[in-house]
């Protein structure tokens, strides 16, 4: 037993967990506490400095509610969500990879025919996304569910606009038949700000760093017997792509994006899915 100083911070504050304590969080919170005692001592973190920190934190938090999630912006923003996506999605080579899943997302996505168009506010460029959804052998995977959302031309998800947009505007569940493929029609979707009128937002601007990320299409893939796929589909050439706010972005998850000449649709965005078994 010893009492608090600067030179035994650690041990002392670790040594107080009792004996019974789960060994997962022990593990944990000896880590964290091992770390964050680091970080204070490294940089002398002022009186004023810690207090701002209370500040910021206590913001990030009232700043939270059903529909704004201030503090996965914060995780997305400081890399931890995607540091975290890549530990718990380690695949295979030849696997399509994960990337954040952001908050936009909505359970229960209208299930659409094959080549519907997800596109409802007539706004955009006209875009067809099409592939297949495969196995590590190439094989292809039927009774997948392929479900996808992005944002409008104004770069806006319909939950950031209820009674501006229409209800699903840009979203949609295809479920994939014998051979694998997908197709359905969208927008070739366009750049946009995460919320940024929080403290998130604040602090990006205080690091000289842009709210911006580059265009993509979400896509959540699942398929019984497989491992639930979560990753978006990157617009090629994006001014954003390698400075993404939320750092989302991986090379193999830049799609070609084709212009096709003549007909309605001016785009064309091949793109197949490759799932690894559970
Ligand atoms: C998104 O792509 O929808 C997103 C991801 C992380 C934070 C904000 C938005
Ligand atoms: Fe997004």
């Amino acid at each position: 037993m010893s009492y608090f100083t600067e030179a035994s911070s650690v041990e002392t504050v670790n040594g107080r967990m009792g004996a019974d304590t789960d060994p997962r969080l022990k593990q944990v919170m000896s880590s964290l506490v091992q770390h964050l005692h680091a970080f204070i001592k490294d940089v002398g973190l002022t009186q004023e400095e810690w207090e701002y920190g209370i500040g910021f934190l206590t913001r990030t938090g009232q700043m939270c509610s059903g529909e704004r999630q201030e503090f996965i912006l914060l995780s997305d923003t400081l890399g931890v969500s995607m540091l975290v996506d890549a530990i718990n999605n380690r695949r295979p080579a030849g696997a399509t990879e994960n990337t954040v899943f952001g908050p936009f997302h909505v359970d229960d996505a209208p299930i659409r025919a094959m080549g519907d168009n997800i596109s409802l506010d007539g706004k955009g460029e006209s875009c067809l996304f099409e592939g297949r959804v495969l196995d590590l052998d190439g094989k292809p995977i039927a009774g997948a569910t392929v479900d996808v959302w992005s944002d409008n031309a104004d770069g806006f998800y319909d939950v950031q606009q209820p009674g501006i947009q229409p209800k699903w505007n840009n979203r949609g569940r295809f479920i994939t038949g014998a051979d694998g493929t997908y197709a359905f029609r969208g927008i070739k979707p366009v750049s946009y700000p995460i919320p940024d009128d929080g403290p998130v937002g604040q602090m990006l601007g205080h690091l000289g760093r842009h709210p911006y990320r580059p265009a993509h299409m979400h896509y959540l893939v699942t398929a019984p017997g497989y491992q639930k796929l979560v990753t978006h589909t990157f617009v090629g050439g994006d001014t954003y792509l390698t400075s993404d706010a939320v750092f989302g972005v991986k090379n193999t998850l830049v799609a070609p994006f084709d212009r096709v000449e003549g007909g309605q649709t001016l785009w064309h965005s091949p793109f197949d899915f490759t799932l690894v078994p559970l």
